[in-house]
């Protein structure tokens, strides 16, 4: 046994209006009340934030946002600041999620300014790193998964690595159904686990927990969490629905 807890985050990427996120938290909650050996993370929308912190209030469910600015405040139009977040409740950032970093052109520099930006401000983020088909393909994949991991995570120390989530999300498994086996997956994330051990040290490596992401759904949860390394699950498309959601709360 690890000791780590394990940890399910739904990312809703940019679904679900205001009014859809208070009904989906409202049939969520009874579902997973009592799945109390998890850590459960929801991540919404900015406009859904502060209404769904309010509804998950005294549950055992985390909020998180997707994204943050670095700066604590100034002239960044359309960005949100750590303080904004804190102020609201929210507990938790994703960082570095695959589709930022191809759409919005975020950088391992960027990161690492946002990593130590959210843990200065009491904020734990959840690093997504993950190679493409081609970098696998090539047998790039380690030396992809180390520069993401040396540059994001290049202004903090063990310490600090130890209370935050690191996800590993391959890109070609993002929302596409093919699913990593739960054999690659479990190579990959001791890799990170290894690569990590060699950055902060072994004990520092051995508490961070390290989630899967991609095409996570109920029938093949389970499956991936019997791997040693894989301390959870950052779902994207199975969490729009809260019973499939909570299906994988349950690990199926
Ligand atoms: P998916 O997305 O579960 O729809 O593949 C995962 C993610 O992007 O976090």
């Amino acid at each position: 046994m690890s000791g780590r807890i394990p940890v399910i985050a739904g990312n809703w990427k940019m679904f679900k209006t205001n009014s859809e996120a208070g009904a989906y938290v409202a049939e969520l909650l009874p579902l997973v009340a009592d799945a109390d050996s998890v850590e459960i993370i929801i991540c919404p929308p900015f406009t859904s934030l502060a209404e769904v912190r309010r509804e998950t209030e005294g549950s055992r469910v985390r909020v998180a946002a997707q994204n943050v600015h670095f700066e604590p405040e100034g002239a960044f139009t359309g960005e949100i600041s750590l303080g904004m977040l804190r102020e609201i409740g929210i507990s938790d950032v994703i960082l570095g999620h695959s589709e930022r970093r191809q759409y919005f052109c975020e950088n391992d520099a960027d990161l690492a300014r946002k990593v130590s930006a959210a843990l200065g401000a009491g904020i734990r983020p959840i690093l997504c790193v993950g190679e493409s088909d081609q970098e696998r393909e090539s047998g790039r994949t380690g030396e992809k998964l180390g520069s993401q991991l040396r540059g994001g995570l290049a202004s903090i120390d063990g310490g600090q690595l130890a209370g935050m989530i690191v996800a590993y999300e391959p890109i070609w498994a993002i929302g596409t159904g093919k699913t990593a086996t739960p054999q690659i997956a479990q190579e990959t994330i001791s890799f990170i686990r290894g690569t990590l051990a060699q950055q902060f040290g072994a004990e520092a490596a051995a508490s961070v927990r390290i989630l899967y992401g991609g095409s996570v759904k109920p029938g093949n949860i389970s499956e991936l969490m019997t791997e040693p390394d894989i301390d959870g699950a950052l779902v994207g498309g199975a969490c729009l629905s809260a019973t499939d959601f909570a299906q994988i709360v349950k690990f199926g």
